[in-house]
């Protein structure tokens, strides 16, 4: 990890599309290693290595940002029609780049329901919700873009910021509990380090194009919640049952709920040898604890 910009190389240019929670977590890491990186907001943020870039009102970057990329991470979801803002936008300056790579963060959304079972990248997609198939949709237009696009797939991200904590102490929080349901997670700080390794790793995308970025553990959500509490020395309230917890749930919580699945996370810490940083909650929230 350590000369990550060496191995890389010091022409090495990453714009960083959708700066938002993992985006932001991302190319902050990668500048303390010293390698460019200029990010994408849909608002000027007055900030020289940030740029605009909207596709719902059509603001695309101008093109010296392009100059000398040599590779890019996408962070930006399917818009509401399901088609995605970098390809609708930008696919032909992407293809008349010669870029060494692109990452695309998913999501483990398109694996749809396993009941519970374990599910890894060989198992056939089976979205469930809408917002899935979209997003399998644009999985397929970045493979069919002919550009040297690596997918990666991820479960609930959690980090500094952006867990349970936060809904305990906005008292959001909700205790709900629905028998065996499980979800997968991983830290913010995995999503980056994994992608790193995978960078030094020059085999990966050549032999893997969709991976899993999952921790160890998936469990339910009242273990995680049960815990943040412990750590906050904080009785947790009783739980809600999930039918009766429901009628009070936007459609997006529900239908988070509508699927119950096990990420696996066998081919990119067993066959590929990445060392997860925060490989289960515990571990995780305590780094958030700490630090937000
Ligand atoms: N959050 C999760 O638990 C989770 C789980 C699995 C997968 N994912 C997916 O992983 C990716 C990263 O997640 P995240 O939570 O880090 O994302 P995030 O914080 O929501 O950031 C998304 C970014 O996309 C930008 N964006 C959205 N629509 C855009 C458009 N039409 N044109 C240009 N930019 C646009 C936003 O710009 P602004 O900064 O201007 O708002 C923001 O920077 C997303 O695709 C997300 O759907 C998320």
């Amino acid at each position: 990890m350590t000369n990550f910009s060496s191995s890389l190389g010091n022409k090495t240019k990453f714009l960083v599309l959708g700066c938002g929670f993992s985006g932001s977590f991302f190319a902050k890491t990668i500048r303390n290693f010293g390698i460019t990186a200029l990010t994408s907001s849909r608002v000027n943020k007055q900030d020289p290595n940030s740029f605009v870039f909207n596709s719902e009102n059509g603001e695309v970057p101008d093109e010296k940002i392009f100059d000398g990329v040599t590779h890019i991470l996408s962070c930006i979801p399917p818009d509401k029609n399901g088609r995605d803002p970098v390809l609708g936008s930008l696919k032909s300056t992407l293809q008349d780049l010669s870029l060494e790579w692109i990452g695309y963060l998913s999501t483990t959304g398109v694996y749809g329901n396993t009941k519970g079972e374990w599910v890894s990248e060989i198992d056939q997609p089976n979205p469930f919700q809408k917002r899935s198939h979209m997003r399998l949709n644009c999985e397929r237009e970045w493979i069919k873009s002919g550009l040297p696009v690596q997918i990666f797939r991820l479960p609930g991200i959690y980090g500094p910021g952006r867990s349970s904590f936060e809904a305990i102490r906005n008292h959001k929080i909700r205790v709900i509990s629905k028998k065996d349901q499980v979800f997968s997670r991983i830290h913010v700080a995995d999503i980056t380090n994994a992608i790193i390794y995978l960078l030094q790793n020059k085999d990966s995308l050549k032999f893997h194009q969709i991976i899993n970025i999952a921790d160890d553990k998936p469990c339910s959500q009242i273990e995680v919640i049960q815990y943040c509490y412990d750590l906050l020395d904080l009785k947790m309230p009783k739980p809600i049952l999930f039918e009766e917890a429901k009628k009070e749930l936007s459609p997006m919580a529900q239908s988070f709920w509508m699927e119950n699945r096990r990420v696996s996370n066998k081919l990119l810490c067993e066959t590929l040898g990445y060392k997860l940083i925060y490989k289960d909650y515990t571990i995780g929230l305590k780094n958030c604890f700490l630090n937000s």
